[in-house]
């Protein structure tokens, strides 16, 4: 179970803007590419992370 801050408290404060949020998931797609992970897992992957965006980019 996830025990850490959600990530609106996580992400708040620090100015993060969209190109840097966008650079994340490039690298997370890039590290799941790398260990064989399938189209349809980096999918779903990106839009949880999509998701999260409102919490975490200009907050
Ligand atoms: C979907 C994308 C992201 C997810 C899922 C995510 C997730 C997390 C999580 C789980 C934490 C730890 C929270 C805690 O302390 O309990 C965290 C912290 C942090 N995140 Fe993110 N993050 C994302 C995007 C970003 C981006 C785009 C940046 C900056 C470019 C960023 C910068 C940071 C920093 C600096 C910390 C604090 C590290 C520390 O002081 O320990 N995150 N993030």
């Amino acid at each position: 179970m996830y025990e850490g801050k959600d990530m609106l408290s996580a992400h708040r404060g620090m100015n993060i803007s969209n190109d840097e949020f966008v650079a994340v998931l490039d690298d997370a797609m890039q590290a799941l590419e790398k260990n064989g992970i399938g189209q349809r897992e980096k999918e779903e992957v990106l839009s949880i992370f999509f998701s999260m965006k409102g919490d975490i980019v200009h907050v």
